[in-house]
């Protein structure tokens, strides 16, 4: 059960990743942009700070996403994932860097089907976006269902990295659906920590506290 964050901000997975709870980070181009960075030394800056997985994602033809997802795969070693779409370029190029024992997450999964052929073309991880698919519509937590499911039925090792979370209550209905991994933005993350009765509790326990310290 791990938690990724999904943002380039790299000040702001530094403070979260102190509380030793954050496995890895996604990134895609958007995130970068927003971010104002160049993305490899996003990167380079979190592999520094120990981040052990970060989803860097590839653009461009076949060939271009080949040899950028070989370079950096060189670049960064093991904390490289190399992020392709679910196309069949993508896919081709998944299946050549999981030949070379990189990791790929495949991303933009809105199918159960992109799944299947992601799980076979080597991906580490497949990457269903679930706060899109809710936005048309279907059901995005299904979704992770769906593919909990077969991948458990056919005993893929594909990892379901769970996308586009936009609340609390999908992160834990993606866990109990099967997801290996979610993706946060980190205001989901930090909303994790809040109960309303953890709140409450609290105060009491601290009001009763001074007033047993004092008696
Ligand atoms: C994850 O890898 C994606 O980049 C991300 O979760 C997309 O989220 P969004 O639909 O909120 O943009």
């Amino acid at each position: 059960m791990k938690i990724f964050l999904d943002t380039a901000d790299v000040s702001t997975i530094l403070t979260h990743f102190e509380t030793g709870l954050i496995d890895g980070v996604t990134t895609n181009p958007t995130l970068i942009m927003k971010s104002g960075r160049d993305p490899e030394d996003v990167y380079q800056e979190l592999a520094e700070a120990g981040v052990r997985d970060i989803s860097m994602e590839v653009v461009g033809s076949r060939d271009e996403m080949t040899s950028e997802g070989r370079r950096l795969a060189t670049k960064f070693q093991e904390v490289a994932t190399i992020k392709v779409p679910c196309t069949p370029d993508g896919l081709y190029v998944c299946n050549q860097l999981a030949k070379d024992g990189t990791k790929v997450n495949v991303t933009l999964i809105f199918d159960a089907a992109q799944a299947i052929l992601a799980a076979k073309a080597g991906a580490t991880y497949v990457s269903p976006f679930v706060g899109r698919v809710d936005d048309n519509s279907f059901g995005g937590l299904c979704l992770v269902k769906d593919i909990a499911n077969t991948y458990k039925m056919h005993s893929v090792e594909t990892q379901i990295l769970a996308a586009s979370i936009r609340n609390v209550r999908d992160v834990g209905r993606a866990f109990e659906y099967g997801a290996n991994v979610c993706t946060l933005p980190v205001k989901v993350f930090d909303k994790m920590y809040d109960h309303i009765l953890t709140e409450k509790g609290l105060e009491l326990f601290d009001k009763d506290y001074a007033a047993a310290c004092k008696s």
